[in-house]
């Protein structure tokens, strides 16, 4: 059965725009509830440590550096069919393939500077979530 928990973050070029509270808006009208959230400026080793399953495409330095450019906001969302629902409220990785009022299509520049990350199965949500917040940060 599908989880109700998934991973999001809203990454440094929506962060540092000032866009965090329309996608949080955003994504409380698609049904979410945040149950952790906190902001950080993740260090290189974070970055690196959170995109590992990545370390041997050809983007991972420019999304290491990306990431670690400004503040970020990691938060744990909760509803039904969380992972699935969450991937197509925020739309495809690059935003020209987006659909119409998702949040990348409304809110990201280009593949690499693109907003949002959303958690891909309920297994990676479980260890995105265990990354950014112990059990006790969450409700
Ligand atoms: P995210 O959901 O955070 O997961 C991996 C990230 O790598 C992705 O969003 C993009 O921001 C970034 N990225 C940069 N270039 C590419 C690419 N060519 N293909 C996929 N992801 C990319």
């Amino acid at each position: 059965m599908a989880g109700t928990r998934t991973l999001t973050i809203i990454k440094p070029d929506a962060f540092g725009a000032g866009k965090t509270g329309q996608i949080i808006a955003h994504l409380e009208q698609a049904g979410f509830r945040i149950r952790a959230a906190r902001v950080l400026h993740l260090t290189h080793a974070q970055a690196e440590a959170f995109y590992a399953v990545h370390r041997q495409r050809p983007f991972f330095a420019p999304l290491t550096t990306f990431m670690t450019s400004g503040p970020c906001m990691p938060m744990i969302l909760e509803r039904a069919d969380a992972v699935s629902t969450l991937r197509t409220t925020i739309g495809a990785t690059d935003p020209a393939e987006a659909a119409a009022n998702t949040v990348r299509k409304l809110y990201a520049e280009s593949k690499e500077r693109n907003a949002i990350h959303a958690s891909d199965s309920d297994e990676n949500a479980e260890r995105e979530a265990g990354f950014f917040f112990a059990e006790a940060d969450r409700i």
